[in-house]
């Protein structure tokens, strides 16, 4: 593991995620995203909360078998896998993190799935595959790392066949914050996972259109999504031996002492935003 370096440094995304992937992913029942809870009672694990988050983005993307999907930032591969396997589709998955790149490929390899998915360091902000190479992507909680999200969202248009869907997951600006404590939670949460700013869902809007995609649909479950906060925030909490290892002060006070609160800026909405970029099928679309 590289040493901790102050975040938004030279360290970068990539270096950020090979030193948080393990002890986030055991928090979170091995995902790195936050999970659909039903409501209150919902007795799920944190793990089957996950996997419906999971559903409820691949869901969205009406795939078939033998489609060649996009993952966008995709982690330690987990939800990758899972969605190759329930949709007999075949996905690529990119992220930053070299780590993540070989622990998502092992994972792939266990699970019987080498033939169906493939892992590759590769920036979402300069996707190098060919035009119209996939009939759909997705990008979970990974957008919002971007300092302007229509320059992914111009990348995905361009490597999606045309009437191809992309479904993102990230946070967006319900209502203006209400006190100076959200405010700070918001920064935090911005410097620390070297996020780029949350945006209103008109603005959010304005950056898939302006990218040459249509919004087909756009939702909030962030009333599903806020309960995950304050059992990631205890979990990290109790792993805060190994975190001091491995990441900086400030990320460790964020992870440890903010992230459980983050659930209570009901302001803050987890948008789930499918878009579609225009056209017809074409016999090209699937190369
Ligand atoms: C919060 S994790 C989500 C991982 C996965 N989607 C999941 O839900 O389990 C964010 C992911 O986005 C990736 N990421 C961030 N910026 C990226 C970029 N510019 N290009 C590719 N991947 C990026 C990170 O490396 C990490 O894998």
């Amino acid at each position: 593991m590289p040493e901790a370096r102050e975040p938004g440094g030279e360290s970068g995304v990539g270096d950020f995620y090979d030193r948080i992937n393990d002890v986030t992913a055991d928090a979170m029942g091995g995902f790195l995203h936050g999970g659909y809870w039903e409501g209150a009672d919902d007795p799920s694990t944190v793990e089957e909360a996950g996997i419906r988050l999971t559903d409820f983005v691949s869901d969205r993307l009406r795939l078939t078998p033998g489609d060649r999907v996009l993952d966008v930032g995709s982690g330690n591969g987990k939800a990758t896998a899972h969605i190759a396997r329930r949709h007999g589709a075949s996905v690529t998955g990119i992220t930053l993190s070299p780590h993540q790149v070989r622990q998502a490929t092992d994972l792939a390899g266990a699970s019987g799935l080498a033939g169906s998915v493939e892992f590759q360091v590769h920036d979402m902000l300069a996707l190098s595959f060919p035009d119209a190479s996939f009939d759909a992507a997705y990008a979970i909680e990974t957008v919002c790392h971007a300092q302007d999200r229509t320059d992914v969202f111009a990348g995905l248009a361009r490597v999606l066949r045309p009437g191809g869907l992309l479904t993102v997951t990230d946070f967006v600006l319900l209502r203006p914050l209400e006190s100076d404590d959200h405010r700070a939670l918001v920064d935090a949460a911005i410097k620390n996972y070297q996020q780029g700013p949350m945006l209103t869902r008109s603005e959010y809007e304005a950056c898939v259109r302006t990218a040459g995609l249509e919004v087909v649909e756009f939702l909030d479950i962030g009333e599903f999504v806020r309960p995950s906060y304050r059992v990631v925030g205890s979990n990290l909490a109790r792993s805060w031996e190994a975190l001091k290892e491995l990441v900086t002060e400030s990320e460790f006070h964020y992870m440890v002492e903010d992230l459980g609160r983050f659930g209570d800026i009901t302001e803050l909405g987890y948008a789930v935003v499918t878009a579609r970029r225009p056209g017809p099928r074409t016999a090209e679309g699937r190369n």
